[in-house]
């Protein structure tokens, strides 16, 4: 597969299924086949309501898959070399100065007994091959990068002295302290303050820009996507049912659910707009209804949908989308 400047992507993930283990050994797929390519510098946002399978495609990627789940085919490359093959010792060395992650609750990555300066410093020790004293200035001024003021003082404090925001911003100056060419977020900002949240949206679209990485950022919130992203997946039920450029395919989504999605969602350009909720609940991705996945709270939906699961296809240029119907969506969206 080739980028859309020509060249290989960074990351390309092919025909991912993930399954949680059941007692008895047999596993059931909660991600099926999802696949899509992230080019340098590129910023995919992967949205989806909660239990989509968001979280679990991005842990995939790092490698941080919980306990009873797992990969049960697929490849997931990056740079060219297959993650899920390699060494575990291999696999390990690319984490922090390759490709680094950023959760959405940061007590879970910080360690609550270790300064944070010291937590900031400590990839660049171990991966840079900094002195202490070299790697201490770094995360000063990382932290200084990254907003947080009075940084060479709070270098010095627990986790627990400082805010939800501040601690936000520790957990990213520690993923990109040793200049990862990939980020993945999950959620990152759903835990802050709306205005924290624009700050912190802010500092990681800048450090993107400073220095090419390349991101991959999971949030159920449509906005955050506008904000941040070029590139769009939409999962829904652990399938990819809609993928393309953000702004083209908020103005006309070609799968139902996305636009069930737009529809529902408060757009604070326009406050009077009414908000329309999808009907019913997403299925129980181990019990999911024969045929799309989707028709049971669709309103395009025809008998046929219900034969087989629709193909992700390409309905434009660009675009693609998994729905027998997605010739009805035509409207534009404005
Ligand atoms: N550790 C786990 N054990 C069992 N099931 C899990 C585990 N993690 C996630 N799941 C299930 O997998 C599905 C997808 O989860 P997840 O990737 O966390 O969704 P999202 O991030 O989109 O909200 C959910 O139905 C969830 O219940
Ligand atoms: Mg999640």
């Amino acid at each position: 597969m080739t980028g859309f400047l020509g060249g290989p992507p960074l990351l390309s993930v092919q025909d991912l299924t993930i399954g949680l283990r059941r007692p008895g050994g047999r596993s059931v797929a909660i991600v099926e086949g999802v696949s899509f390519d992230v080019d340098p510098g590129q910023r995919l946002g992967i949205v989806g309501e909660s239990g989509s399978g968001k979280s679990l495609t991005l842990r995939a990627i790092a490698g941080l898959l919980p306990r009873g789940v797992e990969v049960l085919s697929g490849r997931v490359e990056f740079d060219g070399r297959d993650l899920l093959t390699m060494k575990a010792k291999d696999r390990r060395a690319l984490m922090g100065p390759q490709i680094a992650m950023i959760f959405q609750e940061p007590m879970t990555a910080l360690n609550p007994v270790t300064r944070v300066g010291d937590q900031i410093a400590e990839g660049p020790r171990r991966h840079l091959g900094m002195s202490a004293k070299e790697a201490g200035e770094l995360a000063v001024s990382m932290m200084a990068r990254t907003g947080i003021p009075d940084p060479a003082r709070r270098a010095r404090a627990y986790p627990h002295e400082l805010s939800g925001g501040l601690r936000q911003r520790i957990m990213i100056a520690m993923a990109v302290s040793c200049g990862p060419r990939l980020l993945l977020c999950d959620e990152p900002t759903t835990a802050l303050d709306v205005t924290v949240q624009l700050q912190v949206l802010k500092l990681l679209e800048k450090l993107c820009d400073d220095t090419g990485a390349s991101l991959v950022f999971v949030t159920h919130d449509l906005a955050v996507v506008n904000q941040t992203c070029s590139e769009l997946a939409v999962m829904y039920a652990g399938h990819i049912v809609e993928a393309g450029r953000v702004k083209e395919t908020f103005r006309q989504p070609r799968h139902p659910y996305t636009r069930g999605l737009l529809e529902s969602a408060p757009d604070f350009d326009r406050p009077e707009r009414e908000l329309i909720p999808i009907p019913g609940f997403p299925p129980n991705v181990a019990d999911r209804p024969p045929g799309c996945p989707f028709a049971p709270r669709c309103g395009y939906v025809r008998e046929h949908c219900t034969d087989a699961v629709p193909p992700l296809l390409e309905v434009l240029p660009g675009r693609l989308a998994a729905c027998y119907e997605s010739d009805r969506l035509v409207e534009v969206l404005v």
